[in-house]
């Protein structure tokens, strides 16, 4: 039994949404898959090119090679943990694949802690509602980061482009207005915990922060009327001022303006995706040469789709 968990991209209001705002994300067909198979051991497995990790419950071995592989399994040991207290237990052999390098924005973190439950409540049998979901996921990025808004786990696990307002949580999901959106990954520098650190500590210096905050939710409800209307132009537009709000938070990069300077004849905006310093710029994308002057970049780029079901056994 296979589970696809998938990614997440932030569209408007990441950064803010840590301060009550809501945000727009969308889940996309790339993200997280979680192998899970009933076995008198109880295993983790996770490998690809940038992490290795192999865990054995019973015996209480874990073996994740370089930081990033002891990352990612705080997160699933967390989600497994958090599985058996709420749902009961079981030995299964788990076995997970990602699309993406964990910390480079694309919330592997979150689909990871998504798909891990899915995929321990599919193996043991039972049902596990959407909501229900996206709250445990929200459980595990808490106890492993400390603090983490609900975006990334509940767009996850719900899928589609929604509207998230964090707190009490609720949801609007609209048919998505584009077909594709295209995302380069920068070099990261540093990791979401560590660059929310910062911007939290940066507010606690300014009162005048609080405005730039403000503003960032101001153009995520403009956004959602545009979004609603079908209107892209007008949606590229504000992912540019949402980026410059966010270059007001120190999380934007000289290398994020080059990039958007140079893509734009191909696309109607972009942005940063996630807590910034490198890792994923969502593009919105024009026409189709953009895979071209994508290509010319020599940087890891992508051409998504929006995930419209969330995470689910396949
Ligand atoms: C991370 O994907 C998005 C941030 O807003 C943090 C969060 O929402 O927890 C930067």
């Amino acid at each position: 039994m296979i589970v696809f968990s998938p990614g997440v991209i932030k569209l408007f209001g990441e950064h803010a949404v840590v301060y009550g705002k809501p945000a727009i994300a969308a889940a996309i067909d790339r993200g997280v898959r979680v192998k899970c198979s009933r076995s008198d051991r109880a295993v983790v497995r996770a490998g690809r090119a940038q992490v290795y990790v192999e865990y054995d419950v019973e015996r209480r071995e874990a073996k994740a090679i370089g930081e990033e592989g002891e990352k990612f399994l705080s997160y699933v040991l967390t989600a497994l943990r958090i599985a058996e207290a709420e749902l009961g237990p079981l030995k299964a052999v788990f076995e997970l694949e990602g699309d993406f390098p964990p910390s480079v924005g694309a919330a592997t973190s979150a689909a990871t802690s998504v798909g891990v439950i899915r995929a321990y409540a599919a193996c043991l049998g039972v049902g596990l509602e959407k909501e229900e979901l996206a709250k445990l996921g929200h459980r595990v990025e808490l106890e492993v980061q400390g603090a983490a808004s609900p975006m990334d786990t509940a767009v996850s696990a719900i899928g589609g482009l929604l509207k998230i307002t964090p707190s009490p949580f609720s949801y609007e999901k609209i048919n998505p207005p584009m077909k594709e959106l295209a995302l380069v990954l920068l070099p990261r520098r540093g990791l979401t915990k560590d660059i929310v650190a910062d911007v939290r500590a940066l507010r606690s210096r300014h009162r005048s922060v609080d405005a730039v905050i403000d503003a960032i939710g101001e153009v995520v409800e403009e956004a959602w009327q545009c979004l609603k209307g079908g209107d892209l132009k007008c949606v590229g537009e504000l992912m540019e001022v949402n980026n410059w709000l966010l270059g007001a938070l120190g999380v934007v990069g000289d290398d994020v303006v080059a990039l958007l300077r140079y893509l734009k004849p191909f696309i109607y905006g972009g942005k940063i995706s996630g807590a910034g310093r490198g890792g994923v710029v969502v593009l919105l994308p024009k026409r189709g040469e953009i895979a071209e002057a994508l290509a010319e970049l020599g940087l890891p780029t992508y051409i998504v789709r929006i995930d419209e079901l969330g995470a689910r056994a396949l």
